[in-house]
């Protein structure tokens, strides 16, 4: 009977997951806004970046943040292999690298705009960028279509204007 009801309450459980669609997911998301950030990496004497909104503060004690990464993502094995990483969070007026390491530009192409240095441990990081996060891998788990990375910050460039690009309701605003 206690199996029963188990496995009946498990049904339910199926059908409420079963119930929010891709759509109406993303939709419902779209609406949370976040700042937008091109997180980068080095590896093989080579630069690599894509642009992500899925960045998030984890614990300040030791400093530590997340970023998730599709695994069908171009360059999702690079950084499964490299050691260390660079959160860059693009200012107002950075559309234009927003929309460059997000879409399908070829990753040798991607760093031909921006003004990139080599930040201390030789991770790109975009000079001019809202506040720059270089960080070392401590861990990651598998979720989904994606993999949380989890980063210890070891170093933070901030720009001195005050001023971060947000992306909401599918659209970058300036803020
Ligand atoms: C505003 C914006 C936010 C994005 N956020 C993420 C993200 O958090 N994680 C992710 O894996 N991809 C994210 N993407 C998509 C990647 O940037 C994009 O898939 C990648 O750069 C291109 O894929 P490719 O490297 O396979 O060519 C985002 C794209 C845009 C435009």
């Amino acid at each position: 009977m206690l199996a029963q009801q188990q496995e009946a309450d498990m049904n339910v459980v199926k059908q409420r997951f079963d119930i929010v669609d891709k759509a109406t997911f993303r939709n419902g998301m779209s609406r949370l806004g976040s700042a937008v950030n091109v997180v980068t990496t080095r590896y093989g004497g080579r630069s690599y970046g894509f642009t992500a909104s899925a960045v998030c503060s984890v614990s300040d004690t030791p400093p530590t943040l997340l970023v998730c990464i599709n695994r069908a993502s171009s360059c999702f094995h690079t950084f499964e292999n490299a050691r260390h990483f660079c959160v860059n969070t693009l200012m107002p007026g950075q559309e234009d690298i927003s929309n460059h390491f997000g879409g399908k530009t070829p990753m040798g192409d991607r760093f031909a705009i921006g003004d990139w240095r080599g930040g201390l441990t030789g991770v790109p990081i975009l000079a001019d960028a809202s506040v720059s996060f270089e960080c070392e891998f401590t861990n990651s788990i598998d979720e989904a279509t994606h993999r949380v990375f989890f980063g210890r910050v070891t170093d933070i460039r901030e720009n001195e204007a005050r001023a971060t690009l947000h992306y909401c309701m599918r659209r970058d605003l300036n803020g």
